[in-house]
């Protein structure tokens, strides 16, 4: 069946799953200054959501879980990430998010996170094969939607040979590399040259399946480069969205004047109230970090804003501190 990956226009550029960054508010703030191609919400456990919903009867408005499959009209197609280890999780998550009215479903093979590695989740599905392709059979044959897969170049090292022929096999819409091994973590730059590796295994074994390169893209000329040298379909950009929610709109972080930085961060707060109820405003302690930096007073502001809870409060702190003539 069709979906919205084929409509694509080559290259494409898409938002990275963050957890506790890519949730409603901050796809939002996004989405009005240049939209990516595909939006991801976080990741989500799928055992979570059944176990919430399902034998907790918590009611959905009360779920934090639910509280990350939130999401508004302007933030399309967008891609529901989930992660399990287990065939019928996938399947009732799939099902649930395919009723919410997601474009498609991501299925998390990359996370390197202990805890979920100890599920047999994430990335510790690049060590079994096997249980991958289950995975993405569970939610192909759970809906309609179009299953992706976003996972690693390797565990230990990079074992491209076996691992990305097995998902190419299983028949994903599209598989994002993550140009790291598992044991690199985030510690070593991302290795590009992979992905002209991975563009000929998948040109030999299913040339329908699209390909993102994803690892320390700077921006949207970056991004192009890249994907011109690598010869994959698309880019996906993580923290190049840090501070700079014009990137997919072309724009370099040190483009964008203090003024409209700070005025996105009190936007941020707001829709954050609204859009994202369950989560502590701490939260935004990254954002801060991010948006109020590299000008004079910036660490002093930033101490400041630190100890805000609400976006009044941040909002009034910043009036404050430029004495209301930078917004
Ligand atoms: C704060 C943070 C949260 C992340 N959360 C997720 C996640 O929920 N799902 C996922 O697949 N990857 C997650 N990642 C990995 C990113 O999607 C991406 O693969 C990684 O940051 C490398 O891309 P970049 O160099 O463009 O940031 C996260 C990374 C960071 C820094």
């Amino acid at each position: 069946m069709q979906s919205f990956w084929q409509s694509l226009t080559k290259p494409f550029f898409v938002m990275a799953p963050m957890a506790d960054v890519t949730d409603a508010a901050f796809r939002q703030l996004v989405a009005k200054r240049g939209a990516p191609d595909v939006f991801w919400t976080e990741f989500v456990s799928a055992d979570g959501l059944y176990h919430t919903r399902e034998i907790k009867k918590m009611k959905d408005e009360e779920n934090p879980l639910m509280g990350i499959l939130s999401k508004t009209p302007a933030e399309r197609p967008i891609l529901a990430q989930i992660f399990s280890s287990k065939p019928d999780m996938i399947s009732y998550a799939t099902k649930l998010v395919a009723g919410l009215g997601f474009d498609g479903v991501d299925l998390n093979m990359g996370c390197p996170d202990r805890a979920i590695e100890k599920q047999g989740a994430g990335a510790a599905l690049v060590k079994n094969p096997k249980l991958a392709a289950e995975l993405i059979r569970a939610a192909q044959e759970a809906s309609s939607l179009p299953v992706s897969v976003k996972t690693r170049v390797g565990y230990n090292k990079e074992s491209l040979d076996e691992w990305l022929i097995a998902l190419l096999e299983a028949n994903p819409a599209a598989i994002t590399l993550h140009l790291r091994t598992r044991k690199d973590m985030s510690l070593v730059p991302a290795d590009w040259t992979l992905m002209n590796k991975a563009v000929a295994i998948r040109n030999r074994v299913n040339p329908s399946v699209l390909l993102i390169g994803n690892g320390d893209v700077q921006d949207l000329e970056d991004a192009q480069i890249k994907i011109s040298e690598s010869g994959c379909d698309g880019a996906m950009l993580g923290r190049a969205m840090f501070g700079n929610p014009w990137v997919f709109a072309g724009r370099k972080t040190e483009d964008t004047p203090l003024a409209l930085k700070l005025a996105a961060l009190i936007e941020l707060a707001q829709d954050f109230e609204k859009l994202t109820p369950p989560k502590n405003f701490s939260i935004l302690k990254k954002h801060i970090k991010a948006f109020v930096t590299g000008f004079d007073g910036a660490a002093e502001l930033r101490a400041k804003l630190m100890q805000a809870s609400t976006s009044t409060e941040l909002s009034a702190i910043i009036a404050n501190h430029t004495g209301n003539d930078i917004l």
